[in-house]
């Protein structure tokens, strides 16, 4: 069955300036989707997904979209926890885990009340693995998931599904200040050997976002070269 989409369908990607997120509205816009990228630097729209403020005035600005893509993130001080400063924690926190609950807070609604949407929230591998030297960036996505799987729940009987990606690393400006031993630790737990690439990831979003995917939410999909095991 080809992917489709339903008509006029409107995409809004978060952290859409970069990387996966950008990745993400090439195929979107290649597979004829609206699409609206909003970043705090670059981007269709501005958005500090931190900033309530701001979420709204976006929203206000664009309207209901039928596609939530949160890709927006940071990965966060690379160090022992011992070493990682509560403005470092929170600051992971509240770009990962109080972005994507207040993108999703501002805009399910309208998905709810046209009766379909898709929302895909950008986890990690390190979600489940718990990478050393990676806490707080673990544990955020760990957040994301979770509240991926609540919101899934939810909206279960309304027309919009909710759904997860978890990739291993993947080659994007973020990993520019990931610390390379971290990198380096990743690959050799991969089975391809290599890293993925942002428009591989942005199939699999495409995917989840398409009238294609109809009998789940709530569900995390790995896409990590083979080193996620469960
Ligand atoms: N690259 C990887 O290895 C990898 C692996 C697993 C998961 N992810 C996740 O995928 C997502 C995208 O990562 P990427 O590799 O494309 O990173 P990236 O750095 O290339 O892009 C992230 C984008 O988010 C934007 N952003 C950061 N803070 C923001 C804020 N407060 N408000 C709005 N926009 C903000 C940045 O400006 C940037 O354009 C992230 O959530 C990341 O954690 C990435």
């Amino acid at each position: 069955m080809p992917t489709t989409y339903p008509p006029d369908t409107t995409a809004l990607i978060t952290g859409g300036a970069s990387g996966i997120g950008a990745a993400c509205a090439a195929a979107l816009d290649k597979a004829g989707v609206r699409v609206i990228t909003a970043d705090i630097a670059g981007g269709d729209e501005y958005v500090d997904v931190t900033d309530p403020t701001t979420v709204t005035a976006l929203h206000e600005r664009i309207g209901a979209v039928d596609i939530l893509v949160n890709s927006a993130g940071v990965v966060g001080p690379s160090a022992p926890l011992t070493d990682v400063s509560l403005d470092e924690w929170q600051r992971t926190f509240r770009i990962n885990v109080d972005g994507t609950f207040l993108m999703c807070r501002e805009f399910a609604p309208g998905m709810v009340a046209r009766g379909w949407g898709r929302i895909v929230n950008l986890a990690s591998i390190a979600a489940k693995d718990g990478n050393p030297n990676q806490s707080a960036y673990s544990a955020s996505k760990a957040a994301v998931i979770a509240l991926t799987k609540s919101l899934g729940k939810e909206l279960a009987t309304t027309g919009v599904l909710a759904n997860v990606v978890a990739p291993a690393a993947v080659s994007t400006p973020m990993n520019a200040t990931t610390d390379p031993a971290i990198l380096a630790r990743s690959q050799q737990l991969t089975p391809m050997g290599r890293m993925g690439r942002a428009d591989e990831v942005a199939e699999l979003i495409a995917w989840l976002c398409s009238e294609s995917v109809s009998f789940s939410t709530g569900a995390v999909y790995d896409i990590s070269g083979g080193r996620a095991s469960y």
